[in-house]
């Protein structure tokens, strides 16, 4: 049978994760190795040469799945039929802007982007936020996009939630794929909360299995949470790659479900479980069905965690009350 293709649209396109991001999404690693794709390229004016420059190697690649490739800086045109929306594209923190500086501009992308949105995607539409700050980023996109469900945004802490797995396996040996339960709490900034109290290796309790809590504390929060400066000082540049990756990550498994015995983590609008004020976009444990998701729920949570949980999503909340005051959501 032939499937009729899906509309996949990234904002960015010409920047360092578009480059990595496209050539794996128009290979069917984003929806599966059946399903047909039209891309649609959305970049500022200044971008579009850039963007036609990798539409030829797309081309190129003579990809079987890859049925169009459209390029666009007009977010109603870039947006039109979306079945799925990578927002990559945003405002980088440059010397001297303060926070507030940097939501208001990015207010002044994901705004109409979410409108564009709203106006004029498909039915469907699922949307991934990963341009900084991502999860407020969302929230301004989600609020700009009254038509569609709420919970069709998200933003991406799967990055985290990977490097988090990938600390975890250095520090006890096991194969990455023996790890199971992770959870990225809260904001994809440095007050994340990385937590391997209902994290499994091989079966058997993760915190138990490392049995450090300063370890914990000291080494491994911290590391995972700063790995993307960390990668900034050692690469110059911000991470990319392992970005794109972690997108690819995110949207496949929203779309095709997680393993039986295992969740990932989403940065998601809130319904009020554990103690997160309803709304804020923030990173929780979910499973995922046919397309959609739920949180993971009757955690216990530890004061260690709370402590940590209510930091960042004091963070988010304050983020949120930034963005409202500048008119934005
Ligand atoms: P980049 O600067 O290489 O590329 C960004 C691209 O976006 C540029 O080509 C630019 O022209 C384009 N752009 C800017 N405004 C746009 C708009 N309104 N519409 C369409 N395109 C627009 O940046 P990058 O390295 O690709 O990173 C992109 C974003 O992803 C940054 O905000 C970065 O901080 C963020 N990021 C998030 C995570 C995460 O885990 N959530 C991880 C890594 C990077
Ligand atoms: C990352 O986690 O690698 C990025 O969000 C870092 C950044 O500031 O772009």
């Amino acid at each position: 049978m032939t499937r009729t293709p899906v509309n996949v649209t990234v904002t960015g396109a010409a920047g360092q994760i578009g480059y990595a991001l496209l050539f794996r999404i128009a290979s069917g690693h984003l929806l599966g190795p059946d399903v047909p794709v039209n891309l649609r390229l959305l970049e500022i004016p200044q971008g579009l040469k850039a963007a036609e420059g990798t539409a030829m190697e797309l081309d190129d690649c003579a990809f079987p799945l890859l049925r169009g490739i459209e390029i666009t800086d007009d977010p109603n045109v870039g947006f039109a039929g979306a079945n799925v929306a990578l927002l990559v594209g945003a405002r980088p923190r440059t010397k001297g802007m303060e926070r507030g500086d940097l939501l208001a501009a990015n207010g002044g992308i994901f705004k109409p982007q979410g409108k564009a949105i709203n106006d004029h995607a498909a039915d469907d539409i699922k949307v991934l936020v990963v341009g900084n700050p991502a999860n407020t980023n969302a929230l301004i996109a989600q609020a700009a996009a009254p038509d569609v469900p709420a919970e069709r945004f998200t933003a991406m802490t799967r990055l985290d939630h990977n490097r988090a797995i990938s600390q975890l396996a250095a520090k006890t040996g096991a194969a990455v794929s023996d790890i199971k339960k992770l959870t990225i709490w809260g904001n994809h900034s440095a007050t994340q909360y990385p937590d391997i109290f209902h994290a499994e290796i091989a079966g058997k309790n993760a915190a138990e299995v490392v049995n450090d809590e300063v370890w914990l504390a000291d080494t491994f929060i911290p590391t995972v949470a700063k790995r993307g400066a960390a990668i900034i000082e050692a690469r110059g540049a911000s991470s990319a790659a392992s970005a794109a990756n972690a997108a690819i990550d995110h949207v496949h498994t929203w779309v095709n479900g997680t393993a039986e015995g295992d969740w990932t983590s989403m940065g998601i609008p809130s319904d009020g479980s554990y103690g997160v004020p309803e709304g804020i976009i923030s990173s929780f444990p979910v499973t995922t069905k046919d397309g959609a998701y739920e949180i993971v729920q009757g955690l216990d949570i530890n004061e260690f965690s709370r402590a940590r949980i209510d930091a960042s999503v004091k963070e988010l909340t304050e983020e949120r009350d930034a963005v409202k005051e500048l008119g934005l959501i």
